[in-house]
C-alpha cells in the first residue's frame, strides 16, 4: 500500500471503539474523523482516541473533504439512509452488518455505489478471517454437505440498548443471527425456502430465533440467534467428516476440529481484516470480499426468515 486510506467514522458507539482497534494495527488505515450527533460526544470521543477532527453532525463528517471513506456504524435502520447520503458525497462505504432487511434497498445503494465508482461493502468481518478461509479449503475434504447448523447467542444485559429497540430494527435475527445466514449461504449457496420461529421479548423484536433453510440437492441449514442463552458456533456436517468452529465470529481462538482432529489458525484481528480488504478495493488493487450479490442474499434471506416466522408458513425465495 501506498497511500494511507483516510477514514471518517459515523457514530461514537461501542463498534467503533473496536474498528480504532483493529485501524491501529496498521499504517495505512488513518482515522481522520469522527462524527456524531453530538458535538461534544464527537470531540470527547476524538480527544479521548486521537482523532485529529469531530462533526458534531453526520453530514458535517460526510462534507468533511478529507475523509476518503466512511464506516457506518450507526444502528441497523439507518444504515441505508446514510449510506445513500455518504456515496452522495463521494465517499466509499464500509457499513456494518445488517447493511439491511430489505432486498431493495441493498440494489439502490449498491447502483449509486457503481454508478460513481465508489466502493460499498458490508462488514461481516468474520467472512475476512484465516479461520474461515481455512474453514473453506477444509471443505472438500469432509465430502458432500448435508447440512449446516450455526449459532450466535449471548445473554443480553438487561436494559435499554438498540439491539432491542423494533423502531431501530433490532432483534436477535438482525444483531447476530444475520452471521449464521451468512454462514449457511456461504457453504449452501442461495436458499430455496425457509421456515422461522421466533420468541419475541422487551422491546417487541425477537429475543429468540430459529430458523431452517433448505438450498438446492437437499442441503439443509439450521440457524439460532439469541439474546437469552449463551451459544456460538458453526458445524458443518459433511457425508465423511463434520468440521466444528467453536468461536468462528471473532475468531479469538483460531480453532477449527474435523472430527477429533485439531486445527488451529493464527488467530488476527477481524476488524483490521476488513479494513485492509476496503483498502486495498479503493486502491484499485483488487475487487471487495463481499459485494452486491451477497449483501442482497443476505437481505432477502433475512426478510423471508422473518415472513416466514411471522405468518407460521414456509417461505419460498
Ligand atoms: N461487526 C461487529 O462485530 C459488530 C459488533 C457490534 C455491533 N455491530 C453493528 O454496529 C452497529 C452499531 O452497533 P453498536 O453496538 O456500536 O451500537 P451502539 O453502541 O448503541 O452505538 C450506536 C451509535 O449510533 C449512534 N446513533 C444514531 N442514532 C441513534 C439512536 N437513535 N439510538 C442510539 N444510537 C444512535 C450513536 O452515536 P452518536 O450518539 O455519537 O451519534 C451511538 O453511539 C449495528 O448495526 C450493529 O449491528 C457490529
Amino acid at each position: 500500500m501506498t497511500t494511507p486510506v483516510r477514514w471518517g467514522l459515523l457514530a461514537t458507539g461501542d463498534i467503533a471503539h473496536k474498528i480504532l482497534a483493529g485501524a491501529a494495527l496498521s499504517p495505512d488505515i488513518e482515522i481522520v474523523a469522527v462524527g456524531s450527533r453530538s458535538a461534544e460526544r464527537a470531540a470527547r470521543f476524538a480527544a479521548d482516541n486521537g482523532i485529529p477532527r469531530a462533526h458534531g453532525r453526520y453530514q458535517d463528517l460526510l462534507a468533511d473533504p478529507e475523509v476518503e471513506a466512511v464506516y457506518v456504524c450507526l444502528p441497523n435502520s439507518l444504515h441505508h439512509a446514510w449510506t445513500m447520503k455518504a456515496l452522495a458525497a463521494g465517499k466509499h462505504v464500509l457499513c456494518e452488518k445488517p447493511y439491511t432487511r430489505h432486498p431493495a434497498q441493498v440494489d439502490e445503494a449498491f447502483d449509486a455505489a457503481e454508478a460513481s465508482g465508489l466502493v460499498l461493502q458490508e462488514g461481516f468481518m468474520w467472512r475476512h478471517t484465516p479461520q474461515a478461509r481455512t474453514m473453506l479449503e477444509l471443505l472438500p475434504s469432509l465430502g458432500e454437505v448435508r447440512l449446516v447448523r450455526a449459532a450466535f447467542s449471548y445473554v443480553m444485559d438487561a436494559g435499554y440498548n438498540i439491539n432491542v429497540d423494533s423502531s431501530l430494527d433490532g432483534g436477535s435475527l438482525m444483531d447476530v443471527g444475520c452471521y449464521c445466514v451468512s454462514a449457511a449461504r456461504l457453504l449452501l449457496g442461495e436458499p430455496i425456502r425457509v421456515s422461522g420461529e421466533q420468541v419475541i421479548g422487551p422491546g417487541g423484536v425477537d429475543h429468540r430465533f430459529v430458523g431452517v433453510l433448505r438450498f438446492p440437492e437437499d442441503r439443509l441449514a439450521c440457524i439460532h440467534s439469541g439474546f437469552d442463552a449463551d451459544a456460538e458456533f458453526l458445524e458443518i456436517v459433511g457425508a465423511d467428516a463434520t468440521l466444528r468452529l467453536p468461536d468462528p465470529w471473532h475468531s479469538v481462538t483460531g480453532l477449527l476440529y474435523r472430527g477429533d482432529e485439531e486445527i488451529r489458525v493464527e488467530p488476527t484481528n477481524p476488524y483490521l481484516l476488513e479494513l485492509e480488504d476496503m483498502n486495498a478495493a479503493i486502491r484499485g488493487e483488487r475487487a471487495p470480499l463481499l459485494g452486491r450479490a451477497d449483501a442482497l442474499g443476505q437481505a432477502r434471506t433475512i426478510d423471508a426468515l422473518f415472513r416466514a416466522a411471522a405468518t407460521g408458513t414456509v417461505v419460498s425465495l
